[in-house]
């Protein structure tokens, strides 16, 4: 018996991009915790907050399908039972994302702090959709010496491309085909292919579209190793987010 545990934080409204990470985390180790647990830390838009899915039966049936042996849908005081310990994401939390969403990255490392305190686990399962949200992870369980190995996995997307995201449930069909401008944007390989292409889609609004050096998430140069465009911004209220490797020199 093994008493590694492969974790795989969530806040639920569990897609096939989750399940994707679920299943991973049965291969590293016959013990996988499922967390589900809509931080409100993380949230700088109350609405935001207020909207997000949320169905805690079902994604229970999901997660131990998937093969998840534990499900955790841990209350507000149990995850925060005492005076909150911020952790702080530094600098590069306060770039793209974290300049739209600011203190998100502070609210998200905080949890994923807590919820690793109370859970121990081996591995810790975290999506490349989130590629931001990813690289503070890993530098903060670097830096800070965190016994936790940290494994990502690649984006799960729909056949036409865009990427799965518990937000988009709340895209209408229209919408949803007007959300297929990013990945379109991303396929074109540059910053300028994806402003141009993003700019012919007047229900988009955009947040940012950079193309950032992966190793240090700075923005990438010429000679930039690896590359990878990041892309956010607004559908009729709702907020989506996607990224794509961009290739190497
Ligand atoms: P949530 O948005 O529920 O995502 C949970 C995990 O699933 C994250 O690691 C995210 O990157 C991954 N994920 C989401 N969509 C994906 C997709 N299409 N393909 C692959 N992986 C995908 O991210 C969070 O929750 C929270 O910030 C959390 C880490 C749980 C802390 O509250």
């Amino acid at each position: 018996m093994s008493d590694e545990i492969a974790f795989v934080p969530t806040m639920g409204a569990l897609h096939a991009g989750h399940l994707e990470l679920i299943k991973r985390a049965r291969e590293l180790s016959p013990e996988v915790v499922v967390s589900i647990f809509v931080n409100p830390l993380q949230f700088e838009n109350p609405d935001d907050l207020a909207k997000y899915p949320r169905d805690l039966p079902a994604d229970t049936q999901k997660a131990l399908a998937a093969g998840a042996t534990k499900v955790w849908a841990p209350l507000y005081e149990e995850v925060y039972p005492r005076e909150i310990e911020k952790i702080f994401a530094g600098p590069i939390g306060e770039l793209f994302e974290g300049r739209h969403r600011v203190g998100h990255f502070d609210g998200m490392l905080t949890v994923v702090h807590r919820l690793f305190e109370v859970v121990k686990p081996t591995y810790a399962i975290f999506g490349e959709k989130d590629f931001q949200q990813l690289f503070i992870v890993k530098k903060w369980v670097i830096e800070n010496n965190v016994p936790v190995q940290i494994i990502s996995v690649p984006t799960v997307r729909d056949k036409d491309g865009l990427a799965l995201s518990s937000r988009n449930v709340r895209l209408s069909e229209a919408d949803r085909k007007i959300a297929l401008v990013i990945n379109r944007a991303l396929s074109t390989g540059s910053r300028e292919g994806m402003l141009s292409t993003l700019a012919a889609e007047s229900n988009f609004q955009l947040d940012y579209a950079e193309v950032i050096d992966e190793q240090s998430f700075g923005l990438a140069v010429q000679d930039t190793k690896f590359k990878r465009g990041i892309v956010a911004g607004w559908i009729n209220g709702v907020r989506l987010l996607d990224n794509m490797a961009m290739g190497s020199n």
